[in-house]
């Protein structure tokens, strides 16, 4: 089959979370079952300066028409590997920017051009470069409006660019909500912005879009897809999604072995497996020097790796951070976005040195020494699509401290629940709960035969992609 990804991240190109990973590893997990696979990104700043992309070459340019002007784009091409190619979707003025969506917590003024732009010149590219896809599978809203756009596109020039479309959700939260002037950058009929098209309480929303026009929907645990029909994790979209229900699946992410694997991971100080050990303890000393902690420490250390957002739960880890000051236990830090929970930490840190550690930034070498040298990874969301650190962690030999939410409860098995299987720690989204988790933590550090046997269950866990990628080839069959 041919199979075109839209999506606005890529791993390594262009990452700001889970996203980028999952779209890269399926779309090599498909290739290598025999499809072809073409993945079409916009020219983010970070995609033109990496160096992977420097081979690419000006294929062509696209006209998109956007209200009663016509927009350039310049359309890159490069092989991303055996049936695998990317399409890079090039204008500066909206793309050449520090980061790709806003700075902070603030969106850029004019996303709604950005990525409206961004989805017309994705019909553009179908169209020009003859792609003849079986399947066109949109990411997010960000390519929201590719499923009505391609469809309006196809009534008007009388052709068919692709068989079927398909949607994944991999996060609700995040809408893309424009104003209704934005409507009018589509080009397309007046009657789309209704309560049954575009319109969303006076709004245009991207992801409703996708999720009226597209031919399956997915997401990206069993648990979430369950879960966002409910008005608790819904967002508003709950009803829309529940018109669609027969059309929705949940498909469980898996990690990409290649990226993440404890033996051969050259970002680490030292390669381990479930065999053979010695190398986690390196590496968690290496943790421990690079955080300023005495590297004699022989507690437990907590590591977290997240966007600084609600949804990871920090509410609930600043709720019960008394645990990380009375118990002669580490934690340490790496990421960044909201201030509320930056400043929290940065106080947290500056006044506890040599306790509590933190990291603003992006920063891929030291995300694999936390997964690697912590004895506990903690991830309470709050909601949670799939998530990926957690099994990043059990792969690493870490014993991830989870909430019972989408994905964290697809893919982690609390010790005490399952004895003999257990892979971590769950907990319900609640301080006291995660306040009783952490005890349990320390209580299991200190067994450690049992802590032994459950990060061997979860080294040994099957995370591969294999099983996610046959269900979306078989989803796509059935509408390609
Ligand atoms: P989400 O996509 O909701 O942020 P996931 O768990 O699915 O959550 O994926 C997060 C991904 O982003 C992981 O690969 C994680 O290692 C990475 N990540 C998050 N914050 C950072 C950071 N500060 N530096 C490096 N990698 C990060
Ligand atoms: C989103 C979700 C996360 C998921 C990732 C990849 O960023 O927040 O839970 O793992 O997408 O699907």
């Amino acid at each position: 089959m041919k199979i075109v990804h839209v999506a606005s991240e890529l791993f390594p190109l262009i990452k700001t979370g889970g996203l980028a990973d999952a779209v890269a590893a399926l779309a090599k997990a498909l290739a290598e079952f025999g499809h072809d696979v073409a993945v079409i990104l916009p020219g983010f700043r970070a995609v033109l300066d990496h160096p992977e992309f420097a081979p690419a070459r000006l294929e062509f340019e696209v006209r998109v028409e956007m209200g009663d002007e016509f927009l350039r784009g310049e359309v890159y091409k490069l092989s991303l590997g055996r049936r695998r190619t990317l399409y890079v979707v090039r204008r500066d003025e909206f793309f050449d920017r520090r980061a790709p969506y806003g700075i902070g917590t603030r969106d850029y003024d004019d996303n709604a051009e950005r990525f409206i732009f961004f989805n017309k010149a994705v019909v553009e590219i179908l169209r020009l470069a003859q792609l003849k896809a079986d399947v066109v599978h949109c990411h997010d809203w960000q390519a929201g409006l590719v499923p009505v756009l391609l469809r309006a596109s196809e009534q008007r020039h009388d052709e068919t660019l692709a068989l079927g479309t398909a949607l994944t959700i991999h996060n609700i939260a995040f809408q893309g909500l424009f104003s209704k002037k934005a409507f009018a950058l589509t080009n397309l009929p007046e009657d789309f912005y209704s309560v049954e098209g575009l319109e969303y309480y006076g709004q245009m929303s991207m992801l409703k879009a996708a999720i009226v026009f597209a031919d399956r929907i997915t997401t990206v645990s069993p648990t979430y897809a369950n879960e966002i029909r409910t008005a608790q994790f819904g967002c508003g979209l709950e009803g829309v999604i529940n018109s669609r229900a027969a059309d929705l699946t949940g498909l469980l992410n898996g990690l990409d072995g290649e990226v993440w694997n404890p033996a051969t991971d050259a970002l680490l100080p030292a390669n381990y497996a479930s065999d053979d050990m010695a190398g986690k303890a390196i590496c968690r000393q290496r943790l421990l020097e690079k955080s300023d902690f005495d590297p004699e420490f022989a507690g437990p250390v907590f590591g977290i790796v997240a966007r600084f957002a609600h949804q990871k739960g920090f509410d609930l880890i600043l709720g019960a951070k008394d645990f990380f000051l009375q118990n002669d236990v580490r934690l340490v830090l790496l990421g960044g976005g909201d201030p509320r929970y930056e400043n929290a930490f940065r106080e947290l840190a500056a006044a506890h040195p040599g306790r509590v550690s933190l990291t603003l930034g992006l920063n891929e070498t030291l995300s694999h020494l936390i997964e690697a040298g912590s004895d506990f990874f903690l991830m309470p969301s709050i909601f949670e699509p799939c998530g990926l650190n957690q099994m990043y962690s059990m792969r690493y030999g870490t014993v991830p401290i989870v909430t019972r939410v989408g994905g964290l409860a697809d893919t982690v098995t609390d010790f005490e629940a399952a004895p003999t299987d257990g892979t971590g720690i769950v907990v319900e989204p609640e301080v006291a709960s995660l306040r009783k988790g952490l005890a349990r933590a320390l209580a299991l550090f200190a067994d450690k035969s049992r802590m032994a046997q459950v990060i061997q269950n979860g080294m040994r866990h099957d995370f591969s992609w294999t099983k996610a990628a046959r269900g979306y080839e078989a989803l796509y069959r059935d509408i390609g």
